[in-house]
């Protein structure tokens, strides 16, 4: 035999030398979300280990993910229920805790890069990523919306903008809000291709945005979101996003369309982000939880096979883990 592929798996350093992919903490994007209040710390039931923080206990976690090697952080806000409305208007209030709290981080940590989370649906008493009227999620109407946030949120310090609301036309609308805001260097993140998907459940826990059910509100955001049959519309929303200034093109979720990421690789030359969602984390947890798999060795292999696929930045609730077994000197 003149080829051996075992050669090259023969002990560790030989392996090492041939290792293709090296997914480090730095590349990794730790969620947090954000409460009102003080010495909040709630853990979300559906999915065990990420909490709701308020902005005391942010801060430390922020802190803690910072000395391990996490530098980029995207963050989302719980609202209560009487600060919601059918446009969303509390998303560009001065009193949003969500942009107060954006400041005081970037105060304490300048060194880290702030994500925000640009749609309605935490602010929206219909839990629609745009405003609804008559059984319809309007697209043109909302991006005003979105354009307001967004520039709020520039404000507010966040490095980049992550629109996750899936209009047409958001990136152009808010790329063109910003300049003239003045804000040329804030950048955006588009969710270009967000499929709807079944497996967003305890994100919207989480947050308490779930479509409601209501006459005249659709149950599903099937109109906005991609259907996860398909491959080709990936290549369209990621021309648009290229051509309306997006600085990241994002695929979400992530390992269930791991065809999606090598595709967009493949065809931009942006870099490619892929959202870990947090019904894909539950699983995960689950299955450790009850024995079945290894959450020491399935973590690090889900992260890096996202990273093989071609995701050169990853979203995921398992960031901080992450980086704690890579300090640890864990992963082999
Ligand atoms: C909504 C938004 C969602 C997520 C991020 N932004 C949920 C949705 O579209 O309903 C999901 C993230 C996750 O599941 O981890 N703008």
């Amino acid at each position: 035999m003149l080829r051996r592929p075992r050669r090259n798996r023969r002990n560790q350093a030989i392996r090492h030398l041939s290792q293709e992919t090296h997914l480090q903490p730095h590349h990794l994007v730790q969620p947090v979300f954000l409460t009102e209040g003080n010495g909040v710390r709630e853990e979300i039931p559906s999915l065990p280990g990420t909490y709701r923080l308020s902005l005391d206990e942010a801060l430390a976690e922020i802190g803690q993910c910072l000395q391990m090697g996490i530098e980029s952080f995207i963050l989302f806000p719980k609202i209560p229920a009487h600060r919601k409305d059918k446009r969303g208007t509390f998303s560009y209030s001065p009193d949003n805790f969500y942009l107060q709290a954006a400041t005081i981080i970037k105060g304490e940590y300048p060194q880290a890069c702030l994500i925000s989370d640009v749609a309605l649906d935490p602010y929206s008493i219909d839990g629609h990523d745009g405003i609804v009227h008559s059984g319809k999620v309007l697209n043109d109407e909302t991006l005003h919306v979105l354009q307001k946030m967004g520039v709020a949120q520039a404000e507010a310090g966040f490095d980049i903008l992550g629109p996750s609301d899936m209009m047409d036309g958001r990136v152009e609308a808010l790329r063109v809000a910003l300049d003239e805001a003045g804000f040329a260097d804030t950048g955006i993140m588009s969710y270009t291709a967000k499929y709807a998907s079944a497996f967003y459940g305890p994100f919207r826990d989480a947050l308490d945005s779930a479509p409601v059910e209501g006459e005249d509100i659709p149950a599903d955001k099937k109109t906005y979101q991609m259907n996860p049959a398909n491959r080709r519309e990936a290549l369209i929303e990621g021309e648009l996003d290229t051509m309306e200034g997006a600085d990241f093109l994002m695929v979400k979720p992530a390992l269930h369309y791991m065809d999606v990421i090598a595709l967009m690789k493949q065809h931009f030359e942006l870099p490619i982000a892929a959202y870990h969602v947090s019904g894909e984390c539950a699983m995960l947890i689950a299955a450790c939880r009850n024995g079945w798999l290894d959450y020491e060795k399935a973590m690090p292999e889900t992260l890096l096979s996202l990273h093989r696929a071609g995701a050169d930045v990853i979203i995921t609730y398992f960031a901080k883990d992450y980086a704690a077994m890579y300090q640890k000197g864990r992963l082999s």
